[in-house]
């Protein structure tokens, strides 16, 4: 799972990016309001919870200087001292505590309850609220209200090498312990709010309607390598991006509900290269198709932007 222990106060991470990025969140928001927040009735209470404990204690005491109490006469707020507005203490509803969420911190959050159980009793997580921006080729709301196992259907090596493991790490992270890990792949265009193409699956037209996408590749399609020629010839490496997420995990108090949250990057490759990783990356890439689950590598579409983006890299 190469899952790090952090302190919870590494929650978020703040860089020079936060003023446009705000703003691209925004527009994200306006523009696809249903794609980019959801809330089950189950998790209103932990919707609730992590937004009075951000905006309450997290931002202002890590991040004093941009966020900062203040009293007005609709109550206590939070001044975002970056995008000269303020925030509410006591948000409308769950909903409107999402959107608050996903526009002014440049995270996306995602909500986990125990909503159903495993035979032997253990708890088995489901996605039951998010606030996700820049999802990175996967529609949110197709897994809103699934089990992890449904939600990671698509990625090979997932029910054979992590879901019972994940499930056990789920079921006993405690309040107060907070985990990370991080996440790469290559885009071949500069979209950070994805909700398909960044993948092969089975079938991508299925992706976007159902969550059980059993396959994972469609290796037996007799048109797969002409389709992989054809994706490869239209990739242009100027438009290819590096994308990482800084994903987290922890447990919430009161309601026990987790939290999933993930920061996204994109760089140019010119700015990989431009800082020595050129290399590195390529070996990266050769690495995907060689570590425990090759079949990753055609996940990522790495068959389709490989080779164009190592000739680049290593030029
Ligand atoms: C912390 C433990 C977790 C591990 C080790 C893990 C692992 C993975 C891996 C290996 C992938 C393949 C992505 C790639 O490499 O490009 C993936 C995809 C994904 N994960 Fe997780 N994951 C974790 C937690 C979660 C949680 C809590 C959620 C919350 C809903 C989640 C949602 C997703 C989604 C939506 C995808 C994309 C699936 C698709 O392509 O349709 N993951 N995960």
């Amino acid at each position: 799972m190469a899952l790090e222990n952090m302190p919870l106060s590494n929650l978020v991470e703040m860089d020079n990016t936060f003023q446009d990025r705000m703003k691209i969140r925004r527009s994200i928001l306006d523009g696809h309001p249903e794609a980019t927040k959801q809330c089950n009735k189950v998790a209103e209470a932990a919707v609730l919870e992590h937004y009075d404990w951000m905006v309450s204690t997290y931002l202002p005491q890590r991040f004093p200087t941009i966020y900062r109490p203040t009293s007005t006469a609709s109550g206590p707020q939070l001044y975002n001292s970056v995008s000269e507005t303020h925030i509410s203490v006591r948000p409308q509803s769950p909903m409107a505590a999402l959107d608050t969420l996903g526009e002014h911190v440049d995270t996306d959050f995602l909500i986990l309850l125990p909503s159903s159980t495993a035979p032997d009793g253990s708890p088995i997580y489901h996605l039951e609220a998010f606030v996700t921006c820049f999802p990175a080729g996967f529609s949110t709301r197709e897994k809103c209200g699934h089990p992890l196992a449904a939600i990671h259907k698509p990625v090979p090596g997932y029910e054979a090498k992590l879901e019972k493991s994940m499930d056990r790490f789920f079921a006993k992270l405690e309040v107060g312990q907070a985990v990370k890990r991080a996440n790469w792949s290559i885009s071949t265009n500069d979209r950070l709010y994805s909700e398909g193409g960044n993948h092969m699956y089975a079938d991508d037209e299925k992706q976007e309607k159902h969550v059980e996408n059993a396959k994972t590749l469609d290796v037996n399609s007799p048109s797969l390598d002409a389709d992989v020629e054809r994706q490869k010839r239209e990739v242009v490496v100027e438009d290819c991006r590096l994308r990482c997420e800084r994903q987290t995990l922890h447990r919430l108090p009161k309601t026990k509900a987790l939290v999933f949250s993930f920061k996204t990057y994109m760089y140019q490759l010119s700015e990989v290269k431009a800082q020595g990783s050129g290399s590195e990356l390529a070996a990266a890439i050769d690495g995907l198709g060689q570590g425990n689950v090759p079949a990753i590598a055609f996940y990522k579409r790495g068959v389709v932007w490989g080779d164009k983006v190592k000739d680049y890299l290593l030029s």
